[in-house]
């Protein structure tokens, strides 16, 4: 039988060895990992659980664990170029956050956890994101948008619309 083609590229591997002198042990590099193959193939298939167990030399169930403890990787398939992450916690509840929620729905055509037909957005929703001072707030990628509307997604998901496939990464 040949052997099974490695899923995880050199280039990856080698992303995540560089965090090994950073972490007091290997254990401690499986979440700095796990965003690195993320990074990489936007998602973290089963295949690459075991092939990052394999170079951190821990089981994979241990690696499975630390992935399943947060709700941020995906396994079944890649996320779209752009995350959009709706708070739902009370804060963001009480102000809109659900509404906001529907019409993002609604606009992008897709339920939470989907991506859009194009790949371009993936929607997801968050428990609080710290910021319930600025509610009803949602993340886009690593950015904080606070005080949401209506008329605030609409910008955002036109600006999304108009921006060019580099611009989205
Ligand atoms: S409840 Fe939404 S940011 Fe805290």
């Amino acid at each position: 039988m040949p052997p099974t083609e490695r899923l995880l590229s050199d280039e990856t591997l080698d992303a995540i060895r560089a965090h090994f002198p950073r972490y007091p042990n290997r254990r401690a590099v499986v979440l700095p990992a796990l965003h690195v193959v993320n990074e990489y193939l936007g998602c973290v298939p089963i295949r690459a659980v075991v092939e990052v167990a394999d170079l951190l030399g821990l089981a994979p169930a241990e690696v499975q664990d630390t992935l399943s403890f947060y709700g941020f990787f995906k396994q079944d398939a890649p996320s779209g170029r752009v995350r959009i992450w709706v708070c739902r916690s009370l804060s963001c509840a009480a102000l809109g956050g659900e509404d906001l929620l529907d019409y993002l729905c609604e606009k992008l055509g897709v339920q939470p956890g989907e991506t859009t037909a194009d790949g371009r957005v993936t929607l997801e929703v968050a428990e609080c994101l710290g910021a319930c001072d600025f509610a009803p707030a949602i993340l886009v990628g690593t950015t904080l948008h606070k005080n949401m509307t209506r008329e605030k997604i609409d910008a955002l998901v036109a600006s999304l619309e108009d921006s060019r496939e580099d611009d989205l990464s």
